[in-house]
């Protein structure tokens, strides 16, 4: 019997080394040790022995149990270390990898234009005045000139709302709304959004006005001129070559228009400026007297000048722009370049 159980712990401990994995394990430690396994059963012969012969081999058959106990134990924990180890290469982390930071965002670059325009005049001592886009007629033409027979209302392409209300096609009503509000001197911008029936690479549907207005008793037009000068040498910068061309406004006389020399090709001519050198960016004049009898300012004491640049325009020259309606598409490409 002393043999049968040095036999069959050889024999274990040879097939202990072949199992593959706990599931095997626990089998095999069963088969083995269990309350059916081999040894329970070499076991039952103890009966046949002498009382001598008993606590002999039930030493062995202890000692060949702890021995086979022990090393079934060893090989369980190297699998459960095994298992262990491939398990935390499986979730590894790597930390070294840079994280992802939340995205910054940036100002639009017509806001930036729009903040920088705002400034310039505000230094030069003008207050911001705003207007609705959703305007009545009455503002948006018959105050400012153009009555109803008008041809001038042919030059803007209007989105009617109803009888008498429509989409503002300008900023120009808002120096109606203030005048109607205030006696001179007055000195006021009006930036915003205005809306004409237009869509093309330098016309969209939408698109933003700054209006000027100045009203005192002593104001000529070299004002006008040296306030728009002043004003596209601050935003161009202090080489900008700066001209004004006679033009037409029903609310304006005399009319004009300003050009800047073109930033692009520095004057020599090219594709933006088509060949001429020059890039017109506002329109202006003197307040025509009309438009003081609409708000009954008297036209023989006060004296005004107005003008309306448009901001998509100034934008695009400043930052060589060729298409307005990127300004639009939300592509991060583009607007990343401002940022
Ligand atoms: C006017 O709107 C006049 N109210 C300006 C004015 C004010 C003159 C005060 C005299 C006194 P005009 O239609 O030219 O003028 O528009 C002014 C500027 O708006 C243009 O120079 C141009 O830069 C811009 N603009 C006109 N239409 C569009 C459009 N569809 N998309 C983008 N910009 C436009
Ligand atoms: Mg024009």
């Amino acid at each position: 019997m002393k043999k049968l159980l040095e036999d069959m712990k050889e024999r274990a401990l040879k097939e202990l080394d072949a199992v593959k994995g706990t599931q095997e394990l626990r089998n095999f430690r069963v088969k083995l040790l269990g309350r059916k396994g081999e040894l329970k059963a070499i076991l039952t012969g103890m009966g046949r022995l002498s009382p001598e012969e008993r606590p002999l081999v039930g030493q062995i058959a202890n000692q060949v149990k702890v021995i086979l106990e022990k090393a079934i134990d060893e090989r369980e924990e190297f699998f459960r270390q095994k298992e262990e180890e491939e398990r935390l290469a499986l979730e590894r982390v790597d930390i070294t990898l840079p994280g992802r930071g939340p995205e910054l965002g940036g100002v639009h670059p017509l806001t930036r234009v729009l903040r920088e325009i705002e400034e310039v005049f505000i230094s030069m001592g003008f207050q911001v005045a705003q207007g609705p886009e959703i305007e009545m007629d009455y503002y948006n033409f018959e105050a400012l000139n153009i009555p109803s027979h008008h041809p001038a209302r042919d030059m803007q392409d209007t989105f009617y709302v109803s009888g008498g209300i429509l989409l503002r096609t300008h900023t120009s009503p808002v120096q109606i709304r203030v005048m109607e509000k205030v006696r001179p001197p007055i000195r006021v911008i009006s930036p915003g959004k205005v809306y004409r029936r237009d869509a093309d690479v330098s016309h969209t549907p939408m698109f933003h006005q700054v209006e000027g207005l100045l009203v005192d008793e002593i104001t000529t037009f070299g004002d006008l001129k040296g306030v728009l000068e002043e004003f596209a040498l601050r935003v161009f910068g202090p080489r900008t070559l700066v001209r004004f061309r006679p033009s037409y406004f029903p609310f304006t006389e005399p009319s004009a228009e300003m050009d800047i020399g073109c930033v692009i090709c520095g004057g020599k001519g090219c594709r933006v400026c088509k060949g001429s050198g020059w890039l017109e960016i506002l329109g202006c004049g003197m307040v025509d007297p009309a438009v003081f009898s609409f708000v009954d300012y008297d036209s023989q004491r006060y004296r005004g000048f107005a003008f309306g640049l448009g901001v998509e325009r100034i934008t695009m020259l400043k930052y060589g722009i060729d298409d307005i309606r990127l300004f639009y598409e939300n592509d991060l490409r583009f607007l990343r370049q401002f940022m």
